[in-house]
């Protein structure tokens, strides 16, 4: 494929389909929305608004590393503040799926709502790739940021139009973009994280105290296998607790799930092959965090488990 040519053509529909209005986009720091925001800004200049929506599910430092990156870029962001909407919205829910709509109901209806009514603007520009509308339609798992394809109008639930430039790559095609368009490596290379972020890592309820628990998890494994170079490393926290012993007394502790995955596209994924040391290390530093006391690498390839747990 072309990419530049690609680049060219995207700015092009951005700019002729937003014409004199303004338009919105919500910037996570993953590669996706860092493109669409390069993209937009490019089409769109200062008629594209960047917010971040602090949604409480995020890795550690992320709303302060996505603003200095962007700032580097000359690219404004403003940081929404929606903990609370979120953390209420989950409170409760453990099936996975009604866990994933509650997300999406929130971001797209409550914050996104209030946000662009606020802002005036008459566009939502999205990062979807490809895969998130395959598996979306295919029925395998909501993805957050599906709309359009299960048959919501996003005009007349939400009062506002969609855009997706990126709906006809995959995560590599992204990539290329991302560099084309001279985003840092930080950016491009980061490995994939999903909409829904630290929810889909814990099985079970999302409160406020299981979510500190994955993101410290996150954050060991993310700094442990950072220079490995595999498509995506992750912690898990799941709903079921185990026996343990901690300063000799008995303790029933929550269980990490380590996955460290190979893929090229995230369709199909196999566990990697992770050195000893480097899981007894991991183990190690993860059976510190308080209230936890066992952890355990995930073997399994995609299909049949997917690379997300939730
Ligand atoms: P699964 O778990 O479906 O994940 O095998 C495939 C890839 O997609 C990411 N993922 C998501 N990305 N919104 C996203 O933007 C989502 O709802 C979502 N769910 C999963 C996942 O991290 C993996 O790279």
């Amino acid at each position: 494929m072309d990419y530049k040519a690609f680049i060219e053509a995207r700015i092009g529909f951005i700019r002729d389909t937003v014409g004199d209005a303004s338009a919105i986009n919500a910037l996570s720091g993953g590669v996706d929305s860092s493109v669409v925001t390069v993209l937009g800004h490019r089409a769109l200049g200062d008629r594209l608004k960047t917010v971040f929506v602090d949604n409480a599910l995020m890795r550690e430092g992320e709303p302060q590393r996505v603003n200095r990156a962007f700032a580097d870029l000359g690219i404004p962001v403003e940081v929404v503040d929606a903990r609370r909407d979120f953390l209420q919205a989950l409170a409760g829910l453990t099936d996975p799926e009604e866990k994933r709509e509650a997300i999406t109901r929130t971001f797209y209806s409550k914050v996104f709502g209030e946000l662009v009514r606020k802002s005036g603007a008459k566009y939502l520009l999205h990062g979807t790739i490809l895969t998130d509308i395959e598996e979306t339609v295919a029925g395998i798992k909501r993805q957050h940021n599906i709309l359009a394809q299960v048959g919501i109008d996003p005009q007349e639930a939400y009062g506002y139009h969609v855009l997706e430039p990126l709906e006809t790559l995959r995560k590599d095609g992204v990539r290329e973009v991302a560099r084309l368009l001279g985003l840092p490596p930080e950016i491009t290379d980061r490995i994939p994280f999903p909409g829904p972020a630290l929810a889909t890592r814990i099985v079970g309820e999302v409160t406020e105290s299981r979510l500190a628990t994955v993101r410290a998890a996150t954050a060991i494994v993310e700094e442990e296998l950072a220079d490995t170079g595999v498509f995506q490393y992750m912690a898990v926290l799941l709903s079921d607790k185990a026996t343990g012993i901690r300063n000799g007394r008995r303790e029933f502790g929550e269980i990490i799930v380590v996955r460290s995955i190979d893929s090229v596209d995230a369709r199909v994924a196999t566990a990697v092959e992770v050195p000893w040391e480097t899981l007894r290390r991991i183990c190690s530093r993860v059976t510190e965090i308080p209230g936890v006391n066992r952890c355990l690498y995930d073997l399994t390839p995609k299909p049949p488990a997917t690379i997300e747990y939730v």
